[in-house]
């Protein structure tokens, strides 16, 4: 059967299923058992329409079994209504003194009560608080109580939906039935981990992605990018990635290159690989409609493209003017897209940016294609349906095409794709950036809480664009922004190819091109600040690379917020310019022009370190976040190097900071850092643990797992006493080393 045959067959279906629907609200109400789908993990229906068929949902890794009834009564039961047939409502009562989070990808406050978010994928460029909607939809809260106890609720729609968060929490879906799955526990972290364990994990990314990355729209001609990457050499600021936006494009027809300002694009990631770097380089969904290329030659061929509501193709404008979109509902087009990297990836691309996924499309007040659209999206997707059903997942089903074909042209790499749009879920196939922000304070500030909110809705992998993507950066802001950029997540800095006239003052805008935005871009003094900011980021790589392997296997956040401390703490629930990495460094930053930080610090004992070590007490040092270690940690550093892979582990440092009986752990994860090998066991995970015995110190291996040889090498200690005082060793790592406290 072709793929439009299969649309036509299942119509039939669907109006059987409307039937059943219209019956079923005739039927009288009774309560539906709630269903158990792991433990303390419970699906909830709408009592009236509990015998119609639950759509699949995407979010899911694998389909969840159920494992029988679950226990009735509990305080987070939903109560439903419905009105016709597309319209539910599901409303989750709080009780006082419960703070709620995550809704994915939203600019505001990091607390959400009282907030309203729209589930419906947005192009949104300079987006506010305002704005309803941005690039991506999590229909997922995070509900902490005034105990410290925890819950998550999911709301199973792929449609339009909205969170309102004013009184409760209340799912409004214009779309079928959908059913509410809460997971209850006991501190916040567990809550983010059950949902791992439903919608998978980040799988372990390449180590180079953790690295230091430099955009912008776009650097063209190739000769121009040759440039950037030597500027970070000359300079000594570290960076593992070049960036090409769309301009690389023979006019922005995907798979293309341009023949004038890019002939070799083999000769420009080889030299670029060369030098260090790695290449990730821009693929839309749009694909220009013209019968001479040869990749809409493939889609019109194979009958691939979204249709209208008539069942012609679809077309949209786009940066090349009217496009075709690949139906990514539908595995054999999946399969078809992956198959267009193989070409694509044998230049020396290292890894793919999917962008404008949501689909954007310009020219229309929706920004997107009509809802009434059809797609032949697979029975595992719920059937052929309407673009309505099937919107919000558009971006991460292009994602999952996107990665499934850089993997099958690279097996022995791990894939690496960043994608704007996305939904619950999409973390399995793409790390992803806050989209195009603006070079304002204000923007600066919810970088934080964007990444949080990310990460507790299952994405660890996440930050802005650094310094703003649209309007001007002054260098304060940028310098500022660099601080905090290179402490989250994906640090990645990134600008508008045009300036905005609404932003300038002065009018100047339109076509002019925006200056550039690199960190040498604003004057020495920025430059030096962003120098230290980065070189942070390349000591702390041993534990941030540490952290992602965490989250690839438990799904923990990288970035995490402040109550992950001391969940039962009301004070830290507000804290946005403050920030947890991992268990053991919080990072206190100021992302207002004069202001400090305003976050209340975590119970414990929390010591000021600084990984750059030269520049404690330099001028500059206000603009960089201070950094703390908590009390009872052993954090693993590396040192500083031009870009991740440039040298082994060597030495290593071990940042020390005894608790109050002497005593300090910590782990170090590695592998080869790129391949597959670390799942036959190829990795080494060290545990350090430091005991007291009067003034003496001892740090040695507690425990370690995995195959791979411990490298030789030099293993620096460097104690950090509550006075700020430091003793400091070096050994051979995999001996004991002992150390008199200062
Ligand atoms: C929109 C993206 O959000 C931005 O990052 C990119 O530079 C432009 N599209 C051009 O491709």
């Amino acid at each position: 059967m072709t793929p439009r045959e299969r649309f036509e067959a299942s119509t039939a279906a669907a109006r059987r299923t409307l039937c059943r629907l219209a019956v079923s609200l005739r039927t009288p109400r009774t309560d539906p058992i709630p269903q158990s789908l792991g433990d303390r993990v419970i699906r909830f229906r709408d009592p009236a329409l509990a015998d119609q068929p639950l759509r699949p949902n995407p979010a899911y890794a694998e389909p969840p079994r159920t494992l029988g009834p679950a226990p009735q009564q509990r305080p987070t039961n939903p109560r439903f209504r419905a009105i016709g047939h597309n319209y539910h409502v599901a409303h989750i009562p709080i009780a006082p003194g419960t703070s709620l989070y995550a809704t994915g990808e939203v600019a505001g406050p990091f607390r959400r009560n009282g907030t309203v978010t729209t589930c419906w994928n947005h192009d949104a460029f300079g987006y506010s608080d305002k704005t309803p909607h941005l690039y991506q939809s999590h229909p997922w809260v995070l509900g902490v109580r005034a105990d410290g106890s925890a819950f998550g609720v999911f709301c199973e729609t792929t449609s339009r939906c909205t969170i309102d968060l004013a009184a409760g929490i209340k799912f409004e879906t214009f779309g079928p039935t959908p059913a509410i799955v809460v997971i209850e526990r006991d501190h916040p972290r567990d809550v983010v981990r059950a949902l791992a364990e439903l919608t998978g994990t980040m799988p372990l990314p390449p180590r180079w992605a953790l690295g230091y990355q430099q955009c912008r729209w776009s650097y063209h001609p190739d000769a121009r990018v040759r440039e950037i990457a030597q500027g970070f050499r000359d300079r000594d600021i570290p960076c593992d990635v070049i960036w090409l936006d769309i301009d690389y494009m023979h006019e922005f027809r995907c798979f293309t290159f341009d023949k004038e300002q890019f002939p070799d694009p083999k000769g420009l990631n080889d030299h670029l690989h060369t030098l260090g770097y790695r290449a990730v380089w821009m693929i839309d969904p749009g694909i220009k409609v013209d019968p001479d290329y040869f990749v809409y030659q493939q889609l019109t061929e194979g009958g691939y493209a979204v249709t209208d509501k008539h069942g012609a193709e679809y077309h949209g404008s786009v940066w090349p003017g009217p496009c075709a979109f690949p139906d990514f509902t539908s595995k054999q087009v999946r399969h078809w897209w992956a198959g267009l990297y193989k070409d694509f990836m044998a230049t020396g691309i290292d890894g793919v940016w999917n962008d404008m996924n949501e689909p954007a499309v310009f020219h229309v007040a929706t920004k997107t294609m009509p809802e009434s659209n059809l797609h032949l999206a697979d029975d595992e997707l719920g059937g052929p349906g309407p673009h309505t059903l099937y919107h919000n997942v558009y971006g991460m089903l292009m994602a999952q095409a996107t990665r499934d074909g850089i993997a099958a042209a690279n097996p022995d790499k791990r894939p690496f794709v960043l994608t704007r749009a996305g939904y619950l879920g999409s973390h399995r196939y793409a790390a992803t950036w806050t989209g195009d922000n603006l070079s304002t304070w204000q923007h600066l500030h919810w970088s934080i809480p964007m990444a949080l909110n990310l990460g507790l809705s299952g994405q660890p992998f996440a930050g802005p664009d650094i310094g703003g993507f649209g309007y001007l950066a002054t260098p304060e802001l940028f310098a500022r922004w660099m601080g905090i950029g290179a402490l989250l997540p994906f640090a990645r800095g990134h600008t508008n190819k045009y300036r905005d006239p609404k932003a300038d003052g002065a009018g100047v805008g339109g076509d002019t091109i925006m200056p550039d935005h690199e960190p040498w871009s604003f004057g020495e003094r920025t430059e030096h600040v962003c120098r230290l900011a980065i070189q942070r980021r390349y000591r702390l790589l041993p534990y941030l690379y540490t952290l992602f392997e965490r989250a690839s296997r438990l799904g923990d956040p990288v970035a995490q917020p402040l109550f992950f401390e001391d969940p039962a703490d009301p004070k830290l629930r507000d804290a946005e310019d403050s920030f947890l990495l991992g268990p053991d460094v919080l990072v206190r930053a100021r992302t207002t022009r004069q202001g400090e930080c305003d976050a209340p610090m975590p119970r414990g004992d929390w010591r000021r370190f600084e990984p750059a070590a030269a520049h404690l007490n330099d001028p500059t040092d206000a603009d960089l976040p201070e950094l703390f270690i908590k009390a009872g940690a052993i954090v693993p550093m590396g040192p500083i190097m031009n870009y991740s892979d440039e040298r082994p582990l060597d030495p290593l440092t071990l940042v020390v900071a005894l608790d109050e009986h002497g005593k300090a752990d910590g782990a170090l994860y590695e592998d080869d850092g790129d391949g597959f090998a670390h799942q036959q066991g190829r990795y080494l995970r060290t545990v350090y643990l430091a005991e007291t015995d009067a003034r003496d110190v001892t740090v040695r291996i507690e425990d370690e797992s995995g195959n791979m040889p411990r490298p030789t090498r030099a293993l620096h200690v460097e104690i950090i006493t509550a006075d700020g005082r430091a003793a400091k060793a070096t050994a051979q790592d995999g001996q004991p080393i002992t150390l008199r406290l200062p």
